[in-house]
């Protein structure tokens, strides 16, 4: 059998003559004044996430020449290229809608253009799960780089960063505890740099779980984005690729089963973002494999909290770094992980971890034995307002909420809410509930970070800092509170919660793992009947697609036709 082609004459273009179709392809790269020894070598893509609109990628310029070092180093040939990129505060209707263009945006130009291995670069919260899903389903050898944290900055001598205390400010102006100066000034220092959040958000949720997963170098979670750490990572990253290309190591034998645990043990263990369990799912399911629930509840169970980064704790990213990052961490979880996964490296994650060495006094991640929070920061609800499932961040949540029930207080969508959640008319009291509907994979459409529902305003300046929110939307994970997520299926698909009526009773028992609407089944079923569900749809375009396509959170909210066609396993097994 003759071997696969490599190189340059990988995906030539089908003229019917492959010795032309490689002579007119090298005749046009020699434009560029390529030489043939060259072009001859192993050839590594690079993804360019560079944009404007991207201030989480803004040091891509340096990691593409680092990662080029690398690769030039190693004996390989670097090709940097574009793909989209996507920042959360440059994304209508919400950048979570473009996470799959995104992800079909890198496989397809994965596969077009002939590479021997990839290098992803992303950092922004929808970027890394694109580029994980996009190459896993491409299917070639591939490492991810992260673009890195912010720094803190400092507001009359407080430390802050993007964007736990983005909240807490804008929280203490919605109370009129600060005035319009402050909030202009803390608006200039929460993001100090270039790079990603600096809190335990999504993004760096999604570093940490990429790490866990094997994507990256070892240590490729946590250097912030402009230090010469970062910078001697990607080099690594680059020259790490080109032995990947080398030994032909694709992702299907890094992406297993025993990669998404650990990396769900891991999404425990640092109190990670909601989001994390949604883009996990999304990835999974493009290798055949599906996140179990239950089980990843049951491993809640048995994940403590160990690492101490708002908005679960006290400190940043750049504060985990200087304890040593994931090495950190993982030597801790060591008993609790699936060492035999195999990393890009090509050594098991438990010889990264003997090769990590001995640990030194820190005080940013907690020894197992004395965690910051007891079980994992994630718990699995279900009930009868959510068959399918939701979540919520316990280790985010006021313990005092937890076992709660309460009057619901319902928005019919985020409209309705910014109408009137501030108005002094709304019946509502510290111990309601407030319901979000419509604002779900495809009520919104795109499952925006809404979840997050402000205080109403009134109960704000009468000092209530937390209340027991529920929809089937996401929240960021630099936000905190009592908030209940992804309610499964969401109401613009007919979910119950579509059936939610203010004045209803609603009881949270995250002991329990329960969210029950205490209404009868008979009396959903009048309500469904008397008013029933439309799904939205569109005329043309890219919102047509996602209409038609859009999976539920369980499934990740990736498309239908994007998942594998056949499931090989499930995790954790
Ligand atoms: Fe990009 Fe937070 S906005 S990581």
């Amino acid at each position: 059998m003759s071997e696969a082609p490599k190189g340059l004459k990988k995906g030539l273009t089908n003229y019917g003559d492959q010795g032309f179709s490689l002579f007119l392809r090298k005749a046009f790269i020699k434009g560029a004044g390529y030489t043939d020894d060259a072009l001859d070598r192993p050839v590594i893509g690079i993804t360019n996430t560079g944009s404007s609109f991207n201030p989480c990628h803004g040091n891509m310029p340096q990691l593409i020449e680092a990662v080029r070092r690398g690769i030039m180093l190693a004996g390989g040939l670097p090709m940097d290229f574009p793909t989209i990129s996507v920042h959360e505060s440059f994304s209508a209707p919400t950048s979570m809608y473009l996470r799959n263009l995104m992800s079909m945006d890198t496989e397809e130009m994965v596969r077009a253009q002939p590479m021997d291995a990839v290098v992803l670069i992303g950092g922004c919260d929808k970027t890394v799960p694109a580029q994980l899903m996009g190459a896993a389903s491409a299917g070639i050898p591939a490492i991810q780089l992260i673009t890195g944290s912010m720094l803190t900055g400092s507001h009359r001598s407080e430390r802050v960063g993007a964007c736990t205390d983005c909240r807490r400010y804008w929280g203490k102006f919605r109370a009129e505890e600060i005035g319009d100066e402050e909030i202009a000034d803390v608006n200039n220092q929460l993001v100090a740099s270039v790079g990603t959040c600096s809190v335990m958000g999504t993004a760096s949720t999604m570093a940490c779980v990429a790490e866990a997963l094997g994507m990256t170098v070892p240590g490729g979670a946590s250097p912030p984005a402009v230090t010469a750490d970062r910078i001697r990572i990607a080099e690594q990253t680059g020259a790490q690729a080109v032995q990947l290309a080398r030994q032909g190591l694709t992702i299907d034998k890094i992406l297993t089963p025993a990669a998404f645990e650990n990396a769900l043990r891991v999404l425990l263990a640092i109190g990670g973002s909601t989001n994390g369990i949604v883009h996990l799912t999304a990835i999974a399911g493009r290798m055949g494999i599906d996140i179990d629930l239950a089980g990843l509840d049951r491993m809640g169970t048995q994940t403590p909290v160990l690492v101490d980064l708002k908005p679960s704790g006290q400190h940043y990213m750049e504060d985990f770094h200087k304890a040593g990052g994931m090495a950190t961490l993982l030597r801790e979880l060591k008993p609790l992980l699936r060492l035999q996964a195999l990393t890009v490296t090509g050594r098991t994650l438990g010889e990264e971890i003997e090769r990590f060495g001995p640990g030194f006094a820190q005080d940013v991640v907690r020894p197992l034995g004395h965690p910051i929070y007891p079980q994992g920061g994630l718990a699995v609800l279900r009930g009868n307002l959510a068959p399918g499932g939701a979540v919520i961040k316990q280790s985010a949540a006021d313990p005092a909420l937890m076992e709660h029930e309460g009057r619901a207080v319902v928005f019919e969508n985020s409209e309705d809410l910014a109408n009137r959640i501030d108005s002094d008319a709304l019946d509502v009291a510290a111990d309601d509930i407030l319901v979000l509907k419509n604002i779900g994979p495809k009520g919104a459409p795109g499952m925006p970070e809404a979840g997050y529902i402000p205080i109403p305003r009134k109960l704000a300046k009468a000092g209530v800092k937390d209340i027991v929110r529920v929809s089937d939307g996401r929240m960021s994970g630099t936000a905190f509170g009592t908030i209940v997520l992804h309610v499964t299926p969401e109401a613009a698909v007919g979910g119950p919660l579509a059936h939610v009526r203010s004045g209803d009773r609603i009881r949270l028992s995250v002991k329990n793992r329960e969210i029950a609407l205490l209404v009868s089944d008979e009396e959903l079923a009048r309500r469904a009947k008397e008013n029933p569900v439309t799904e939205p749809t569109a005329e043309r375009g890219y919102r047509k697609l996602f209409l038609q396509a859009v999976t539920q959170a369980d499934k990740g909210v990736d498309f239908d036709f994007l998942r594998a066609p056949r499931s090989v396993g499930k995790a954790p097994e």
